[in-house]
């Protein structure tokens, strides 16, 4: 039977702050995480998965606070299928008017062979789990990981057993991005047929894009009867990313005439959130990214230009306006006072306290004097990097290069560092690797690599701002920042910097969590 809820309304379960979150690098400070969810939560978001609480002190604290902000939303938790995980995440999510358990365990035979259990011990687990979590909370997802490559029959007998325990949303991942579209709605359709109870629960899917498929496959699950799509801003997500939840949300409003579905999420605030995601992750939205790239709504080509100006349907299937892009991007010079500053940066998604706008306007005023013309784009890319030095431990504090024709070139670099001033004058092939080698030598870091070096600019002309983006990898652990700058080498410098202070509270978060392991 086909599950149809109020006038089939589609659930959009956003798990930016989990499943994104949960990418190598894409670490967020508590306060960004926090501003996210009140963004997702104004938005129309109907579930915010928030973390997983028994992953860190960081998680745990994460969660409950943006439990107790949330005005609208369920805010859910993530929780394996363990007594510890469930009373972890209960005790995080109590604090939300709407709170919700999500439990998972892999369900497939090579995640069943990890814990060594066979189908029927699994099954037993599942039981117990579910049920303890309902126990706790009357609102409980389940999850069998790796659902699209668990045996049929097994996935039937394992989401009974869930639903008969207690679950109110039956959650079908595709962990590895391996499903197809006809696959996915064949899967959820026969589930929603065959499984004693299905009409009881809402089917939810959760798509992983490693073949490029992760929209399409929602959407199709959600024509065979799922009411919940599970995605990410930006498709923010461990290697390829999830479902992005502004493909799902605009491909649905703007193909209603062939899936007629509704969601509660307001389109014209995606810009905003987009932005703002890719600021404090570190992971900048490829130009030619749907909805929310840069070029997504760009007509370069003549014949295209023509079209649109004698008719913007020609080529144009939604209004830029229609997912918060407004219509010039130029903004203002450095003229424009604090109250124009901040009307335009609300504009862009970014809501300031009285002290933050202070810092801000001080900022703006410095590049506005050094640029003619100050963009939207200018603007994004100094909030991204204001974002991620704000309250750091190391911070650049005067960097002067000598570079030119002659090799070697030098950079005389003074850090911050835990509020002690440092200095070095150090040598390099070229300025980039001469700032490089003088940061290692301020706070060395030897087993961490430069895994990515890579430069944008930001607007056109020789003014413009580049944006750089380094990325670190240490032990297996990544942490990637942006820094904007109209000098591309103290760009480059801050966006290390930046790198580095968020490798640093890694390292932090991977110490409590292994000093919780042992402490059992
Ligand atoms: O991809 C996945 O399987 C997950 C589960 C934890 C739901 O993220
Ligand atoms: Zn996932």
């Amino acid at each position: 039977m086909t599950q149809t809820t109020e006038q089939d309304r589609v659930l959009i379960f956003d798990t930016t702050l989990r499943d994104g979150e949960q990418s190598p690098g894409a670490t967020m400070t508590l306060a960004e995480k926090l501003e996210i969810a009140e963004m997702l939560d104004a938005m129309g978001v109907d579930i915010i998965e928030a973390g997983f609480p028994i992953a860190s002190e960081g998680d745990f604290e994460a969660v409950s606070k943006i439990a107790a902000q949330a005005r609208n939303a369920v805010i859910c938790g993530l929780a394996r299928a363990k007594s510890a995980d469930i009373e972890r995440c209960w005790e995080a999510v109590k604090h939300a008017k709407r709170p919700r358990i999500h439990t998972f365990i892999g369900t497939s035979p090579l995640h069943r062979a990890i814990p060594n259990l066979d189908q029927d011990q699994m099954a037993e687990v599942i039981h117990d789990s579910v049920t303890l979590a309902r126990n706790l909370c009357d609102n409980v997802q389940w999850s069998p990981m790796d659902a699209t490559r668990t045996e049929e029959d097994y996935l039937k007998r394992v989401i009974e057993i869930a639903i008969k325990a207690g679950a109110t949303t039956i959650n079908i991942p595709d962990t590895v991005g391996y499903t197809a579209p006809r696959e996915s709605a064949d899967l959820i359709r026969m589930l929603i047929e065959s499984v004693p109870g299905a009409d009881e629960v809402v089917f939810a899917t959760h798509c992983h894009n490693d073949l490029g498929m992760a929209t399409a496959n929602s959407l199709a699950a959600v024509e065979a009867g799922a009411r919940q799509v599970e995605c990410t801003i930006n498709g923010l997500g461990e290697r390829a990313g999830n479902t992005a939840l502004e493909e799902v949300v605009m491909a649905l409003k703007v193909r209603n005439d062939i899936m007629p579905y509704a969601t509660g999420v307001d389109s014209r605030k995606i810009m905003q959130i987009s932005r703002r995601v890719a600021a404090v992750s570190g992971f900048a939205v490829q130009y030619n990214k749907a909805i929310v790239g840069k070029n997504a709504f760009a007509h370069e080509s003549g014949i295209h230009q023509d079209g649109m100006l004698k008719n913007a349907e020609t080529f144009e299937i939604m209004r830029p306006e229609d997912v918060g892009l407004s219509e010039t991007s130029l903004v203002m010079g450095k003229h424009s006072g604090r109250a124009a500053l901040r009307a335009k940066l609300k504009d862009l998604g970014f809501e300031l306290g009285d002290n933050q706008l202070k810092d801000v306007f001080v900022r703006f005023k410095e590049l506005a004097d050094r640029k003619k013309e100050v963009f939207d784009e200018d603007l994004v890319a100094m909030m991204a990097d204001s974002a991620s030095t704000q309250g750091s431990a190391i911070q650049v504090k005067f960097l002067r290069v000598i570079c030119g024709t002659e090799a070697p070139q030098s950079a005389d670099l003074t850090l911050t560092i835990e509020g002690e001033d440092k200095q070095v004058t150090m040598q390099g092939d070229g300025p980039i690797d001469a700032v490089f080698n003088a940061i290692k030598a301020l706070v060395p870091h030897p087993d961490a690599k430069l895994a990515l070096y890579q430069v944008h600019a930001v607007t056109e002309g020789t003014d413009a701002q580049a944006t750089v983006s380094v990325r670190l990898e240490e032990n297996g652990k990544v942490s990637s920042a942006q820094a904007s700058d109209t000098d591309t080498v103290v760009a480059s410098a801050k966006a290390y910097v930046s790198a580095l202070n968020r490798l640093v509270l890694r390292r932090e978060k991977s110490t409590h969590a292994q000093m919780d392991a042992a402490a059992g």
